[in-house]
């Protein structure tokens, strides 16, 4: 049985979403509302992370609070649109350790290839989220958590804005143990493996390069 392929039930989400999606919205509205997603995505992917009890005192009386069980997972941005949502992910998860993976998508063949890996040296001993705001083809995703298990994440989960059913076909059938959660699921891909009706290119958009 595959993870699942989650769509959270989050108007706050779903209305930042629909910022983004605007193409009146400007690069510096999209940029801060990507990172609020990434806030909101981060929390709804790791909300199931193991816990452990620790013993605190409040100013009133004892107790043993739940805390995450340690190590906790690491956050991977897939350049270059990842890392807007990374701006808000480490809002959530401060002390958590970044990965970057460079990946670009050839505008004609649609296949992503790889310009640069920075992961986490103790990947071995933890789990990694990665974080890529679109699932188009699913050709970048695939790629991406391929490298993360390469490096031995212990567990892998995965987080983008805006999917198409025919990436998470893909990834799916290449990733089927990564659970993946995204704002939402839409149409189709058009001709040029843009998501409809998606964003437009993230990238650009993000960091004012369209
Ligand atoms: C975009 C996006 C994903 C990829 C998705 O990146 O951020 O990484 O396309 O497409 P796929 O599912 O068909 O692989 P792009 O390659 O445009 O690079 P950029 O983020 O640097 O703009
Ligand atoms: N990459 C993007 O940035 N947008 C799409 O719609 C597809 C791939």
């Amino acid at each position: 049985m595959s993870a699942p392929f989650h769509v959270p039930e989050n108007a706050l989400l779903r209305a930042k979403l629909s910022r983004l999606r605007d193409r009146r919205t400007d690069n510096a509205t999209f940029r801060r509302t990507l990172a609020e997603i990434g806030a909101i995505l981060t929390t709804e992917a790791l909300r199931d992370l193991p816990e452990t009890l620790c013993g605190i005192a409040t100013p009133v009386a004892a107790l043993d609070a739940p805390v995450l069980a340690a190590p906790e997972p690491c956050l991977v941005a897939v350049l270059r649109a990842g890392l807007g949502l990374l701006d808000g992910a480490r809002l959530i998860m401060p002390d958590a350790p970044v990965g970057h993976l460079g990946l670009v998508r050839d505008e004609h063949t649609l296949t992503a290839s790889e310009y640069v890996v920075r992961l986490p040296r103790d990947l071995g001993l933890r789990g990694a989220l990665v974080l890529d705001p679109m699932l188009a083809t699913g050709g970048s995703a695939i790629q991406a958590v391929a490298r993360v298990k390469q490096a031995g994440a212990t567990s892998v989960r995965f987080a983008c804005v805006v999917a198409a059913p025919e990436g998470v076909e893909a990834f799916r059938a290449a990733h089927p143990d990564v659970p993946v959660t995204s704002a939402a699921l839409d149409q189709r891909l058009n001709e040029r493996g843009y998501i409809v009706p998606g964003l437009g290119d993230a990238g650009d958009r993000c960091f004012g390069t369209e």
